[in-house]
């Protein structure tokens, strides 16, 4: 029913990060796509970015907060780790009656989301949800380590969902996970298992950590093939997509993900160039930008896909 997005103000080009880890812009771009990514303010969280977001797209949809049965929020990257962040957003937008949780699923979290509002729509337990998946990744990143720092971005994305009759909408999801992989992307101290200590802190442990090259090669893999399960169960074919917007983490995926896919030339939208990735927003926020922008019709399908921490990865399918 409608789309939101909200990005923080400051731009940190690929030249600003030369002054402050040993890196080129020549190595950046050529690596990742990346030119410019969007990064909070020191009072700024993710509620500041998921809240307009939110606020958006139920403006586009003629929806008030009252409206809403069902708030999710996809991200690895809360306010604080309890209580979750979606029930800032359920106040903050006025959503009196709406059950609201988090849901962590790296940067298949908005894919996760949307799987999840299905089911809660379509066995009428609720009639409207919002779906928003924002991270503020700026805060967990090391910005000494130059493998991750110039990867990510800020920001949030949402989507206004509301169960209705007629063949528009999601038309399936697809959605997997493989923990014995969880060390490839993490965040390993300041939970349970690895409470913060003087120590830990010292170590490094509350950053983001990446084994990026080998995290590359099952990202390929693993969207190209959950991307065709989805759309098989869908009865539909790879040369059907209107738009594959794919989870924007690096631009030689989205190359190699969209040779496999043989997705139409000029079909994948990319905006990795100026946000880098911001894990659970990166889908909603390119489905605002094309919808906003006017360049998504009636009938339209899309296929979104991702890959993420934990490992987990997912793609959904939706006829506009
Ligand atoms: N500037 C200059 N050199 C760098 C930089 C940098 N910013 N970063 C790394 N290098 C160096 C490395 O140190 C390495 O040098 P060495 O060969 O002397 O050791 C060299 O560049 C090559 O490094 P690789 O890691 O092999 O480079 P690669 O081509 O794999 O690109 C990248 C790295 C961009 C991280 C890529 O692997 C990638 O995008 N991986 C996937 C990330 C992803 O999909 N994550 C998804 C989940 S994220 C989430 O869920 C929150």
């Amino acid at each position: 029913m409608g789309t939101g997005m909200c990005v923080p103000e400051r731009v940190l080009t690929n030249a600003d990060l030369e002054r402050m880890v040993d890196t080129s812009n020549e190595w950046i771009l050529a690596r990742t796509g990346i030119r410019e990514r969007r990064i909070a303010a020191p009072d700024e969280c993710l509620s500041s970015f998921a809240v307009p977001a939110s606020r958006n797209a139920l403006e586009m949809a003629g929806l008030e907060g009252k409206d809403v049965d069902l708030v999710i929020c996809a991200t690895v990257t809360p306010d604080q780790p309890f209580p979750a962040t979606s029930t800032r957003i359920q106040d903050q937008i006025g959503a009196s009656r709406a059950a609201a949780f988090d849901l962590a699923a790296g940067c298949t979290g908005f894919v996760y989301g949307l799987s999840v509002a299905q089911q809660f729509l379509q066995t009428g337990w609720a009639k409207t949800a919002l779906v928003v998946g924002g991270e503020v990744l700026s805060k967990i990143v090391d910005w000494k380590d130059r493998n991750t720092c110039v990867l990510f971005g800020d920001g949030a994305g949402a989507v206004a969902l509301r169960a209705e009759d007629g063949d528009r909408g999601l038309l399936g999801t697809a959605l997997r996970s493989d923990g014995s992989l969880a060390g490839l992307v993490e965040l390993p101290g300041g939970g349970s298992r690895e409470p913060h200590t003087a120590e830990t802190l010292g170590n490094g442990r509350n950053f983001l950590k990446m084994r990026g090259s080998e995290t590359f090669k099952i990202a390929v893999r693993s969207i190209a093939e959950i991307s065709d399960e989805a759309l098989t169960s869908c009865g539909l074919g790879h040369r059907d997509v209107t738009w594959f917007i794919p989870h924007q983490a690096n631009r030689r995926i989205i190359d190699a993900v969209g040779q496999r896919l043989e997705v139409r030339e000029g079909h994948t939208y990319i905006n990795v160039e100026r946000f880098g990735n911001t894990s659970a927003a990166s889908i909603p926020i390119g489905l605002d930008e094309l919808n906003r922008g006017g360049r998504i019709q009636p009938g339209d399908i899309l296929l979104f896909s991702a890959f993420g921490a934990g490992l987990t990865w997912g793609a959904a399918v939706v006829r506009w």
